[in-house]
């Protein structure tokens, strides 16, 4: 299996040599502007059954009763107590196993600081960069980990572990999550920039297109963009929609007015030396993972990120954000379901990879 894994990477490094970079297509960053992208490549990798691993090896709960048996509780206490001076934790935990899991699988390669080649790592990219948070939390939860038991919980099964914490944090039923993951060897920021991670200007083709690539369903890719029911998105991720959409110097037709004015006073000094990039809640409750994100969608056509105004414009997903916003228990169902499936991607498991010491840096 890790052979399998240098391979795909070396490939992807290798494909990297021989197309032209992201910036050659047209692409921006930050997100105004561009946004196209070339045409799909390769898989980097793809979602198994829940708690199914590519080698048909399974993920298990109490992975560690004999080795760690408070492994859960150590995390759980650790969070609980983060939360309460940083309640946005939860949100930073959560796209964090995102980003970590899309990108070859969940492995925990996006926590390393360090590639053994000097090459930038997943952290680094542009994809992932400033806005992406709390890989610090996660070394705070292992050290604890590493105090009781040393050695033995992988940096990935601490970052499922925080974030089945996380969801329970936030409203969602608790329940034992699944232990057995290790830990890469590897980490690259161009394979994070391999079409593996979303930008938020995408179009909904380019959406379905990543999730089908990845094993989801349409269905299933509306329940995890359920996610952004807590956190929040900085200003320079979607102000384009109310100073100067699409590049017409005009807002998002989409958006209602009373919308655009709400946003435009929370990103204020646009374009001048005063401006802060701040952070703006997804929804009212940004600390609880309810369905007021679809009901906000449907009843006010209130959003953020255009990917997330797309959910509602478009005939193949609207559908779902209805029968979410009209269902909170439907959606708090099936996003701890999906949330099951998306951190059993593609896992390292038996002896393949290692149970790092540190998150940030591998052991040897
Ligand atoms: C088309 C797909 C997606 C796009 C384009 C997207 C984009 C973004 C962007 C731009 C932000 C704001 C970051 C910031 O300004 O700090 C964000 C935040 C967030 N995303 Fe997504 N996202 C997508 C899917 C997902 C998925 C599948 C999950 C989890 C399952 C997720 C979880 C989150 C969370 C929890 C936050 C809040 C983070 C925080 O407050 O620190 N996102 N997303």
């Amino acid at each position: 299996m890790e052979m399998i894994r240098i391979v795909l990477v070396t490939l992807v490094v290798f494909n990297l040599v021989l197309v032209p970079s992201k910036a050659d297509f047209g692409f921006h960053f930050p997100f105004f502007g561009g946004g196209s992208s070339p045409d799909p490549p390769q898989d980097d990798n793809q979602a198994t059954p829940a708690g199914q691993t590519m080698a048909n090896e399974t993920l298990r709960e109490d992975f560690y009763i004999d080795s760690c048996p408070d492994a859960e509780q150590i995390v759980s206490d650790a969070l609980t107590d983060i939360f309460k001076s940083n309640p946005n934790s939860i949100a930073n935990l959560i796209r964090l196993q995102f980003h970590d899991c899309f990108v070859v699988g969940c492995d925990a390669s996006v926590l390393l600081d360090y590639s053994k080649a000097g090459d930038k790592v997943e952290k680094s990219s542009m994809l992932n960069g400033q806005l992406l948070k709390g890989a610090d939390l996660i070394d705070d939860i292992k050290a604890k980990l590493e105090q009781r038991c040393p050695g033995t919980v992988s940096c990935s099964d601490t970052l499922v572990f925080a974030t089945n914490e996380a969801m329970t944090l936030a409203g969602l039923p608790r329940r034992k999550a699944l232990g057995g993951r290790r830990d890469s060897l590897v980490s690259l920021a161009s394979v994070a920039e391999r079409n593996n991670l979303p930008m938020p200007n995408w179009s909904m083709d380019q959406m379905l297109e990543l999730f089908k690539r990845k094993g989801y369903t349409p269905e299933e890719m509306v329940v995890l963009l359920g996610a952004h029911s807590v956190g929040v998105a900085h200003c320079d991720t979607f102000m384009e929609r109310v100073y100067d959409y699409a590049r017409t110097g005009k807002p998002d037709a989409a958006l209602p007015k009373k919308v655009a004015n709400e946003m435009k006073m929370q990103c204020p000094h646009a374009g001048t030396p005063q401006f802060r990039n701040p952070p703006v809640s997804f929804d009212e409750t940004p600390t609880v993972l309810d369905n007021l994100f679809f009901k906000n969608m449907v009843e006010k056509k209130k959003t953020l990120l255009i990917t997330d105004s797309h959910l509602i414009a478009d005939p193949r997903t609207f559908p779902i954000v209805k029968q979410m916003a009209d269902d909170q228990a439907l959606f708090q169902r099936r996003f701890v379901e999906v949330m099951d499936k998306l951190t059993s991607m593609n896992a390292l498991i038996g002896t393949d990879g290692e149970i790092r010491k540190t998150c940030r840096s591998s052991n040897n």
